[in-house]
């Protein structure tokens, strides 16, 4: 027997022995709609193929499939000293990043302010005032007293947005809970460019990016075999490298068809018409009650800002209905919308205890209910089962895009909170896509695998600065930069054709 508080075995199996009746059956019904099996996995995947080939035709489809004007590669020797501004969820990072002249390697200086709450709902004007007096603030910290003429800025706006130039980019929604008025459908760089100019701030933006294709390039700076970048993080998404000759909706624009151009897919949106992903109920609840309803459908299931909710929402709903859990109880606190967040599930999954203390403490201390034995197994295993449905779906993204492209082996970069520090999600990730691309026996474990998806290097830092680098260098010799006015970039930064 297994003493209170001994470590838990890996199988738990024998776990579920002590759980009630109603309770299992509840386990059953759960799994029933959260586990997705093989041929689920490689439907979905298929679908997911056509949906992103569609993305690039002129009709489009679900999928956005942003061109993004980041065409090429880097290969190690770029150099040079840029800015870097990174808009995320929790954090502003504004980073001074200098690329050395030896191969892949550079410096970087780095500042961390925080990001209001209030600002993802206020006005556009706030946004952008607040994020220029950031910028304001590094310049003055970092550089007092220096006389600069213009700063090169790689700014990474993790949003979606159509780009007819790398200097602009009309968004097309927001995503991961922001809902400022007044910003979508229009170009970000003006009022953001206005703002720095109030202030006297000497910054060019060079080259607006997503932090998808951020992470592509710093991690391609480092490993040739870098083909893609992901983010699983607060929310979900994916850039690659594409040539143009497959992009339709550019045919008009005459450009060499071998030309590489990175596609910012923001797969989120992925099956928003609802053809094949096994969404639950639970899954329909976050997306009615969510600021956009009806988009990013892929997204609400798999990224880190909903993780946290879809489990509440389960729970609540097992408290309400016949098998009461945490019946009696004050539940109040589990009321509140997003008062979980994916945090919450990664504690579960890693209390390590067979009687999940850990677990129970953290209901005490968040929520202030007290499970009982057979509620703390049922919350174990539907954190298992929401987590593991993340990690399984999100392969499915990343086999569409190697189906496409006809990849058998290559590296993807990757990054986000969920990727980095939900447990098992990289190892649950891998054994899905070797059922996906059926791999032999001996694969699947992530290590070595064909296809591999491996922690990536700082993309909204080092890979908004090489993306800049790249345009800059595009424009200095006079090569099709996807750039507004190049004329004036090259004036802005005292350089002549
Ligand atoms: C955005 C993407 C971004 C992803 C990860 C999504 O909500 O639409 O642009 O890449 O989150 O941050």
């Amino acid at each position: 027997m297994v003493g209170l508080g001994a470590k838990k075995p890996p199988s738990r199996k024998g776990s579920m022995a002590d759980v009630p009746q109603d309770l299992l059956a509840q386990i059953s019904r759960l799994e029933e709609l959260f586990v997705v099996p093989t041929e689920k996995l490689k439907a979905i995947s298929d679908h997911f193929v056509n949906e992103l080939s569609k993305g690039l035709t002129t009709e489009g489809g679900s999928i956005p499939m942003n061109a993004t004007w980041c065409m090429g590669m880097p290969d190690g020797n770029e150099t040079g000293t840029f800015l870097a501004l990174d808009m995320g969820g929790t954090n502003l990072r504004v980073c001074e990043i200098t690329l050395l002249e030896a191969k892949g390697e550079f410096d970087i200086i780095q500042s961390k302010y925080k990001m209001p709450e209030e600002l993802k709902t206020g006005t556009a004007d706030e946004l952008w005032g607040y994020v220029a007096d950031c910028l304001q603030q590094f310049i003055e910290y970092h550089h007092p007293d220096e006389k600069i003429e213009s700063l090169p800025l790689g700014f990474t706006f993790s949003y979606p947005a159509t780009q007819e130039y790398i200097d602009h980019g009309i968004l097309q929604r927001w995503t991961k809970g922001f809902d400022i008025d007044g910003v979508e459908g229009k170009d970000v760089v003006p009022p953001f460019e206005a703002a720095l100019a109030e202030r006297g701030v000497p910054i060019k933006l060079t080259a607006l990016v997503n932090d998808t294709t951020g992470t592509m390039i710093a991690s391609a700076y480092t490993d040739p075999e870098m083909k893609a970048g992901c983010i699983f993080g607060t929310g979900c998404n994916a850039a690659y490298m594409e040539n143009v000759g497959s992009i339709p909706k550019l045919a008009h624009m005459n450009l060499d068809p071998d030309l590489p151009m990175a596609i910012n897919c923001e797969w989120g949106a992925f099956d928003n018409e609802h053809k094949i992903l096994p969404r639950t109920p639970y899954d329909i609840i976050i997306d009615k009650e969510s600021p956009r309803p009806d988009q990013q459908a892929f997204e609400k299931m798999i990224a880190g800002l909903y993780l946290g909710e879809i489990f509440r929402l389960v729970v609540l709903d097992l408290h309400k209905t016949d098998c009461k859990m945490f019946d009696g109880q004050d539940i109040s606190k589990l009321n509140k919308p997003y008062s979980l967040d994916a945090s919450f599930l990664s504690a579960i999954e890693e209390d390590p205890f067979e009687n999940l203390s850990e677990t129970a403490d953290l209901f005490q201390n968040k929520l202030s209910i007290t499970p009982n034995r057979a509620e703390l197994e049922l919350v174990r295993r539907l954190a298992e089962l929401i987590g593991t449905r993340a990690a399984r779906l999100s392969a499915c993204g990343v086999a569409a895009i190697a189906k496409k492209k006809g990849w058998t082996k290559c590296h993807v970069g990757a990054d986000g909170s969920v990727f980095n520090k939900y447990p098992h999600f990289k190892v649950r990730g891998a054994q899905a896509l070797k059922e996906i691309l059926d791999w032999p026996a001996d694969k699947g474990k992530g290590k070595g695998d064909p296809i591999e998806v491996l922690p990536a290097e700082d993309g909204s830092g080092v890979g908004a600065a090489l993306i800049a680098a790249l345009t800059m260098k595009r424009v200095a010799e006079g090569q099709h930069a996807g750039i507004r006015d190049p004329e004036a970039m090259l004036k802005a930064f005292g350089k002549k054709k």
